[in-house]
């Protein structure tokens, strides 16, 4: 395939990334205000806990877009996948988001260890986005004119 073509999909990454990591704050700050709304017990707005779930849902349609336009433009670059740690870097951060979401579901007083799983697997998640913008970054240059 011609270089511009792979230009094209690189640059959506780079936006789709954008958007992953503004989602990732709105998350840490609606999530940060129930856990704080909850240590003061106080009562959340109706409208938070829908709010954040969505947003949840939007982070991991993200990332499942950033990793089939990686897979699918390596795979039609290169024809095999694994030039990089960056292969490494995403699929780890595609199995924390969705350890995320899983742990999220499963929060209640039934379940007290789901919300520091959720917790724990955000912030490990936070290292995770650092690390495959970085990579990401790094292999996006090998396609710039
Ligand atoms: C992967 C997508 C995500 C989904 C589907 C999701 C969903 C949820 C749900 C359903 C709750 C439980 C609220 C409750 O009933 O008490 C929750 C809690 C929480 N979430 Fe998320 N979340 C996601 C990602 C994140 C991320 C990325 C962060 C931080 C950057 C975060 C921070 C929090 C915090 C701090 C709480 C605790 C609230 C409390 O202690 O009451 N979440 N989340
Ligand atoms: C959650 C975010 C991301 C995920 C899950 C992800 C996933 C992947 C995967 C699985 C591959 C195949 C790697 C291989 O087999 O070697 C790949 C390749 C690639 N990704 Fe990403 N990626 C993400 C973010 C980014 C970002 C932000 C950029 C930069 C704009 C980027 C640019 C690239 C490039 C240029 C390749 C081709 C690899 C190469 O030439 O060695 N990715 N991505």
């Amino acid at each position: 395939m011609h270089l511009p073509t792979f230009l094209w999909l690189w640059r959506i990454a780079a936006w789709s990334m954008g958007f992953t990591l503004v989602a990732y704050v709105i998350l840490g700050i609606s999530g940060g205000w129930m856990f704080w709304l909850r240590q003061q017990r106080r009562s959340r707005p109706d409208w938070v806990r829908p709010f954040h779930f969505l947003m949840g849902a939007v982070l991991c349609g993200l990332v499942l877009v950033l990793l089939a336009i990686g897979i699918v433009g390596t795979l039609g670059h290169f024809g095999s996948l694994g030039h990089s740690v960056h292969l490494y870097a995403g699929l780890g951060v595609v199995d924390l988001v969705f350890v995320s979401a899983w742990s999220a579901v499963q929060i209640g007083s039934q379940r007290p260890w789901a919300r520091w799983v959720h917790l724990g697997s955000n912030g490990i998640l936070l290292i995770g986005l650092i690390w495959v913008t970085v990579t990401g970054w790094d292999v996006v240059q090998k396609y710039l004119p």
